[in-house]
C-alpha cells in the first residue's frame, strides 16, 4: 500500500497507509492528523485542507483548477507548493508523497 507522511507545524509526522483514489484530504482525516481539518467535505470550498508540498512531486500532481487557485487566495500564508489536499488523489506514482501543514490548521 503507498504512504503518505503529513507533517504538522510543530515538526511531528505521521507515515500513513494511502488507498488509490482516496484524496490527500480523506486520508489525514481518516487518520485523524491534527492540522488538516476538510470542513467542506472535499468540495473544494473551505480551504482548510490546505497544505505544502515539496516541488518534487509538482509534475506528479493534478493542474490546480480554477476553484482551488481562487481558495487558495483565502489561506493565510500561500507559499509555494500551496494546495488544497482534497483536490489531489492519491496514485501509485505518489508513493511517499510528503505533505506538511499550516500552522493555522493546527
Ligand atoms: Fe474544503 Fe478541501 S476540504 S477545500
Amino acid at each position: 500500500m503507498p504512504t503518505v507522511t503529513y507533517v504538522e507545524h510543530n515538526g511531528t509526522a505521521h507515515t500513513v497507509e494511502a488507498k488509490p483514489g482516496r484524496s490527500l484530504m480523506q486520508i489525514a482525516v481518516d487518520n485523524r492528523v491534527s492540522g488538516i481539518l476538510g470542513d467542506c467535505g472535499g468540495s473544494c470550498s473551505c480551504a482548510t485542507c490546505h497544505g505544502y508540498i515539496d516541488r518534487k512531486w509538482a509534475d506528479r500532481l493534478p493542474p490546480v483548477s480554477e476553484t482551488e487557485s481562487f481558495m487558495l487566495e483565502t489561506v493565510p500564508e500561500l507559499r509555494e507548493g500551496s494546495r488544497l489536499c482534497c483536490q489531489i488523489r492519491m496514485s501509485p506514482e505518489l508513493d511517499g508523497i510528503v505533505v506538511t501543514l499550516p500552522e493555522d490548521q493546527g
